[in-house]
């Protein structure tokens, strides 16, 4: 792991994690980057070099740290046109935030174009020294990360909203595909009679996964580094961009367990090995387990998530507390996906330094039909009413930057729950005949994307921008480069540009 100030290189170089060699995007050299951490307060300077050399699979860059609430620091946001112009290959831009008051998972990945579907993803954990879950597992072994990424042999290509599945599912850094070798799998090892706290990220650009232990339960204890009550399930799906911490009990034999991850798209087949890792007890023999997969009886079912800290939703509904609701109508057409009648298509200047510029009316921001203008101090209530036909692909999993929320009604729920609700920032939004809506609270200035975290789906111009409290922002952020206007060409840099 490195820590909070750090140099982040981003180069191309051929990886070959499921025995089939491909060129890819990498963080300081690997795939998935390399775990970054820090602890609860800390200061995280993390100067991203841009060494890209490939035009496939751009040779810009910008990245965002998924799950840090960035106040005080937008333009360290790194969502691309949003946020900041791309970094130039041959430049490098130091990203400077706080994690004030947040601990627990996150990631980082690229916010530009499709890239991070090339490999340019890790994961970001946040220690709490003081953490109130910390009785629950033995302080010595807090360092599991078990990360999901899917994983093609062929570059991303750009505006695919539907790409063919995925042709392997990694777990950590190894996985197998459909007539591949027996190559290595992710092997996770315990001792026996302890208690570990994993934690499992979906660094997904497309499938929700399905994942268990062979033999073991789960109890999840975070939420997208939101602290919840303990639950105890046996599976989990989990959607693109989620993260959870669950605590796991080595109480059975010593022995070789099948840890799975079943993909919504993609290589569906368990066989040999695929979509799998092993969870191996310390003195076990080091071979593939042969356990066998049981049917789950306790899965995940998000409504039953309670938050640990002051859990009731942002306003009163009984009170009128309310004061900002929106409806979000999806729909497709062509390629491209749209909400409220627009698909977001970037801006040529980003949205930040549009306001900077002194663009302080939300309604003359671009793009226009894409950018909602958000009251500072307001409860804000969003609704996602999908249909059978308004959003093909579902179930689509949102995600808001700046801010955690409350769902207070989930999906393949028709109940709502005002008083302790789920808490995190990616909502799976469900299927046909779902309503799922969410509230939050706008303390936190700025432009901040709210986006299909299905990366495909985003390149279709799945997303809207929210700018909250426009009048505010030139005061409460500095970026700490300038940028030009509008941003340099992104597609096909030389560093000479
Ligand atoms: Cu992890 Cu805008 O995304």
């Amino acid at each position: 792991a490195i820590g909070p100030v750090t140099d982040l290189t981003i180069s191309n170089a051929d990886v070959s994690p499921d025995g089939f060699t491909r060129a890819a995007v990498l963080a300081n050299g690997v795939f998935p980057g390399p775990l970054i951490t820090g602890n609860k307060g800390d200061n995280f300077q993390i100067n991203v070099v841009d060494n890209l050399s490939n035009e496939t699979m751009l040779k810009s860059t910008s990245i965002h740290w998924h799950g840090f609430f960035q106040k005080g620091t937008n333009w360290a946001d790194g969502a691309a046109f949003v946020n900041q112009c791309p970094i130039a290959t041959g430049n490098s831009f130091l990203y400077d935030f706080t994690a004030t008051d947040q601990a627990g998972t996150f990631w980082y990945h690229s916010h530009l174009s499709t890239q991070y579907c090339d490999g340019l993803r890790g994961p970001m954990v946040v220690y709490d020294p003081s953490d109130p879950h910390a009785d629950l597992y033995d302080v010595d072994d807090e360092t599991t990360i078990i990360t999901l990424s899917d994983w093609y042999h062929t570059a991303a290509s750009l505006g695919a909203a539907f790409p063919v599945g995925s042709d392997s599912t990694l777990i950590n850094r190894l996985g197998r595909f459909a007539g591949g070798d027996s190559t290595d799998l992710a092997v996770i090892t315990v001792d026996q009679g302890k208690r570990y706290r994993m934690r499992l990220l979906s660094l997904s650009c497309y499938p929700n996964y399905v994942f268990s232990i062979d033999g073991h339960n789960m109890t999840i204890i975070e939420a997208d580094a939101v602290n919840h009550e303990p639950l105890t399930v046996d599976s989990i799906q989990i959607y693109s961009g989620q993260r959870y911490s669950f605590v796991l009990t080595a109480d059975q034999d010593i022995d070789n367990y099948f840890i799975r991850a079943l993909p919504s798209a993609g290589t569906t087949s368990f066989d040999g090995g695929i979509n799998s890792a092993i969870l191996r007890y310390s003195g076990a023999s080091e071979v593939d387990p042969t356990t066998t997969e049981t049917t789950s009886v306790l899965p995940l079912d998000e409504a039953n998530l309670v938050p640990l800290d002051s859990p009731a939703a942002p306003g009163d509904p009984n009170i009128g507390g309310v004061d900002y609701a929106l409806n979000l109508d999806f729909n497709f057409g062509g390629t491209n996906f749209f909400i409220n009648d627009v698909s977001f298509v970037s801006p040529t200047v980003p949205v930040l330094l549009q306001i900077l510029s002194g663009t302080t009316s939300a309604a003359d921001l671009l793009p226009s039909g894409s950018l909602f203008a958000l009251p500072s101090s307001s409860t804000i209530e969003i609704s996602f009413p999908i249909t059978a036909t308004n959003a093909p692909g579902a179930p689509h999993p949102f995600h808001l930057h700046g801010h955690t929320f409350s769902i207070v009604r989930t999906a393949g729920s028709t109940d709502t729950n005002f008083v302790n609700p789920v808490r995190r920032d990616v909502v799976n939004t469900g299927t046909a005949g779902d309503n799922v809506t969410i509230r939050f609270t706008t303390d936190n200035p700025g432009p901040w994307f709210l986006h299909c975290h299905i990366d495909f789906h985003l390149e279709a111009g799945f997303a809207i921008v929210f700018s909250e409290d426009t009048a505010d922002v030139s005061n409460a952020t500095t970026p700490s480069t300038a940028w030009e206007d509008p941003c340099p060409t992104y597609n096909a840099l030389d560093s000479s540009d």
